[in-house]
């Protein structure tokens, strides 16, 4: 069956934190949510559930977990094991939870920036210092200094890792090197690893994902991965998302926080979508991976055409372009606000990922073609007018 990504859905009126909260006129592109319709055995899966009329507390079937396993092994060549899996509803609520659960405030969370900036807010809400270990920007390519991280490392207050791998903003995939170079100076210094892999299906064809867990026992065992069918396959309002940890110890530590949250109790749509997608949906994900990397291009081509200062980095991974705009030389508050009031455009603001973020803008490319050309004019408007 052939998907059609070209088709507009209006998705005003849906209770929609994207497009429910603009003004008139302005098109949404920051928040990491795709405005493509989801695959059909999803869609079926759902609405087999809705016919039947009684939504009564849900449970995970026994075979959730071995889909789950099965996924990642058929998309990443690494099967984890059944009894590392939890339900958490939520990788941003997760990141929230092991603040909580597995450090105490005071301690601090080390990250590589620019990065998702939920990564900070799950830290400092909860009491928890931030260190930050800026990225090295060289090519249009960010690389890790990782003189700079041991040095980080090596502070007392420093006891979780969260690692966002694929890189949210850069699209970067890490490499196995680099994994195990982190994962080594983690286990060093005593310092857990989170590894957020909820990018790693949006793999631009021919790219290779490496989970963190599948590195070296050592890492597995040091290691707490998210994954989850909600960036993947459109889903983040069902609210589901799978946590592993394959230490028992840890393990333990995190179900036992979520019993005292009393949150343990999965949602009845959210188990059959996870897995409908988990397991019909390879079909409908590698059409939208080739949709996907022709939006990438149709943006590089526009930049060089039009906005040839403006740098791109070309993601391995996920649909978010940053775009580095230092080379216009404008001052990049003006230009975001510009972007917003003149441009009529809604981007994320590169400092909200950290410091070096100064001066980028992240777009999101999951839409319709002629969708992401309007808001591609929208941007070259807003420069025009800056530089009238
Ligand atoms: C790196 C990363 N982690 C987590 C999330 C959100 O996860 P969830 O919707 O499951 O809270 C996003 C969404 O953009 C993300 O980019």
């Amino acid at each position: 069956m052939k998907y059609d990504f070209d088709k507009i859905i209006d998705r005003k009126n849906s209770n929609c934190l994207k497009w429910d909260t603009v003004e008139e006129g302005v098109l949404p592109m920051w928040v990491a949510d795709m405005d493509f319709a989801i695959a059909d055995p999803i869609l079926m899966a759902l609405k087999k559930r809705l016919e039947h009329p009684v939504f009564g507390y849900g449970i995970t079937p026994g075979n959730y977990y071995d889909i789950a396993a099965k996924w990642v092994e058929r998309r990443h060549g690494f099967k984890p094991e059944e009894q590392w899996f939890s339900h958490c509803p939520g990788v941003v609520p997760g990141l929230h939870f092991l603040a909580q659960c597995m450090v105490k405030p005071g301690d601090r969370i080390i990250m590589l920036t620019p990065v998702y900036y939920p990564f900070f807010e799950a830290a400092q809400r909860n009491g928890i210092g931030v260190s930050a270990s800026q990225l090295i920007y060289r090519n249009q390519r960010y690389e890790i200094d990782f003189d700079d991280f041991e040095k980080k490392a090596k502070e007392p207050e420093v006891k979780m890792f969260y690692f966002c791998s694929p890189h949210n903003p850069g699209g970067r995939l890490w490499t196995r090197e680099e994994i195990e170079r982190l994962g080594m100076i983690c286990i060093e210094n005593g310092i857990i690893i989170v590894s957020d892999e909820i990018h790693s299906d949006l793999l631009m064809p021919g790219e290779r994902h490496i989970v963190t867990a599948s590195v070296s026992r050592e890492i597995s065992d040091n290691s707490i991965t998210f994954i989850a069918p909600s960036k993947t396959f459109n889903l983040a309002g069902l609210q589901t998302s799978l946590i592993m940890i394959p230490n028992p110890s840890l393990k333990d530590i995190f179900d036992r926080f979520i019993a005292r949250l009393g949150i343990k109790r999965p949602n009845v749509f959210g188990i059959s979508a996870l897995m409908a997608s988990y397991e019909y949906g390879d079909e409908w994900l590698d059409q939208l991976l080739i949709y996907l990397k022709n939006n990438v291009e149709c943006v590089k081509e526009y930049l060089s055409e039009h906005i040839p200062e403006a740098k791109m980095m070309i993601p391995q991974a996920g649909y978010l372009v940053w775009i580095d705009f230092s080379g216009l030389k404008l001052d990049p508050k003006e230009f975001h606000e510009a972007l917003l009031k003149t441009g009529k455009i809604w981007l994320d603001e590169g400092y909200m990922f950290g410091e070096p973020g100064y001066g980028f803008e992240r777009i999101n490319v999951a839409c319709p073609r002629s969708v992401l050309i309007d808001g591609l004019k929208r941007i070259k408007k807003t420069i025009d007018y800056l530089r009238k």
